[in-house]
Parts: C-alpha cells; sequence; structure tokens
C-alpha cells in the first residue's frame, strides 16, 4: 500500500507582507509568473480550471493561460465540451496555479465569458496547422469510437480544404473575469502566508487568512 503519512517538507520562500504587497492583484500576479518562468518552471502557465454543472457538482481539468491582463485570464477550448456546456450553464469558475518549486499556490475565482469572435479567430489562426484540424474533428468530451476515425476525418478535411480552413463555431477562447484572489507561499512550521485580494466596487481590498 502506498501513502502520504510520514511524507512533509518544509517549505521556505519569500515572506508574502501585506503591507508591502503591490495594490493590486495583477502585479503580483505578474511578479509571481515571471518570477516561474526566469526559474525554467516548465508549463507555469498550466493552470486547473474548476466549473460547476448543473447538478452543482465540481469538475477540475488543466486549460493553458494563453494571456492575461486587469480584464482577465485568457484560455481556448471546444465551447461544446463538458466545460464549455458547464460554463454556458453557469459562469463561475475558478483558477489555480500551483508551482511546488516555490512552494507558491494562486486561486483566482471570477465570471467567464466568450472572447470575440475576432480575437478567437486570431488565436485560431496563429496554432500550428495539425493542431487547428485536430481542433476541428475533435468533438471534446464526447465518446469516440477510435482514435483512427479522427485521424482518418483530419485527412478528408486536409484534402478537401487544404490550407484554407477556418476556425469552427465552437471553439473559441474564454476569459475570466477575477473578483478573488489568493496567494499562498509555503513557510517553515505550517506558518503559511496566504494575502488574499477581494475586488470591492472597482478597488481591491486586501487580507491575510490563517493558514
Ligand atoms: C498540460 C495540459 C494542458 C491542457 N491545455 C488545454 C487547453 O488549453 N484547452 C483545453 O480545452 N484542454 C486542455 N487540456 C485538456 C483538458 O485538461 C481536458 O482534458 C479537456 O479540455 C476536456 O475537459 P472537459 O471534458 O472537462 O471539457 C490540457 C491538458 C493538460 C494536461
Amino acid at each position: 500500500m502506498l501513502d502520504f503519512f510520514d511524507s512533509r517538507s518544509d517549505y521556505i520562500g519569500e515572506e508574502l507582507n501585506i503591507d508591502n504587497s503591490p495594490k493590486d492583484p495583477f502585479t503580483q500576479f505578474r511578479k509571481w509568473i515571471q518570477e516561474a518562468i526566469k526559474f525554467g518552471i516548465k508549463d507555469p502557465n498550466a493552470m486547473v480550471l474548476s466549473t460547476i454543472d448543473e447538478h452543482m457538482h465540481p469538475h477540475s481539468r488543466i486549460v493553458l493561460m494563453k494571456e492575461f491582463n486587469a480584464s482577465g485570464f485568457i484560455f481556448f477550448s471546444n465551447y461544446q465540451s463538458a466545460k464549455g456546456l458547464q460554463l454556458a450553464n453557469n459562469p463561475n469558475a475558478s483558477l489555480l496555479f500551483f508551482w511546488k518549486e516555490f512552494y507558491r499556490q494562486i486561486r483566482i475565482e471570477g465570471s467567464i465569458s466568450k472572447l470575440s469572435e475576432k480575437e478567437s479567430d486570431e488565436y485560431f489562426n496563429s496554432r500550428p496547422y495539425d493542431s487547428r484540424i485536430n481542433a476541428i474533428v475533435s468533438p471534446q468530451s464526447r465518446e469516440i469510437e477510435s482514435k483512427k476515425k479522427l485521424i482518418e476525418a483530419g485527412n478528408a478535411i486536409k484534402n478537401k480544404f487544404g490550407k484554407n480552413i477556418d476556425r469552427p463555431a465552437y471553439w473559441g477562447g474564454y476569459k475570466l473575469e477575477a473578483n478573488y484572489f489568493e496567494f499562498w507561499q509555503g513557510q517553515p512550521n505550517r506558518l503559511h502566508d496566504r494575502l488574499i485580494y477581494i475586488k470591492q466596487d472597482h478597488s481591491w481590498i486586501k487580507t491575510i487568512l490563517a493558514p
């Protein structure tokens, strides 16, 4: 039997101080993700996206953040996938980044909406040809007969349309507009730092939570 009861690591990281931290969470997020990139963490933009279905059951999976700015965190997916249907029904969602090399976690909560068609087109057209083909032929989250059938469908599109392929309406971008951030920094003896930003009207209120 494999268990982790005796597995402990003492976390040490730069202290997160409410007084010295930036006024807005985006500056703090940018600082941490730049440090993760500089450190060479692989796929630092991989994040857990959690959504809720119509029975109020949560579902989580990794997606890749492609961009972030003060208006949101952007990722791309299939609008008819399980997550797509859940988001169409309930836009409330959360994102989670975990960079174990730094003992850092970031939790972000908010509401998700679709990007404009133009923004989705731009990103779709920037993707490698085979990724575009596979986004077109994959009925993401639905049962398929075999992977071979997907490959055949992809080859059929390649033969018929060549390089002349457009983004399908069922695939595109999403943006999470955040109203809550938690920056978690591991510290020795379980006295971890938890710095919270809550959006109130148009400004951010900072607070700290017990670890
Ligand atoms: C490292 C990694 C990156 C991924 N990036 C994406 C992504 O950007 N978009 C996406 O739709 N799925 C991505 N996936 C696949 C999703 O985790 C998931 O399998 C898929 O979106 C279907 O989820 P759903 O059935 O809940 O909708 C990624 C998976 C991994 C492990």
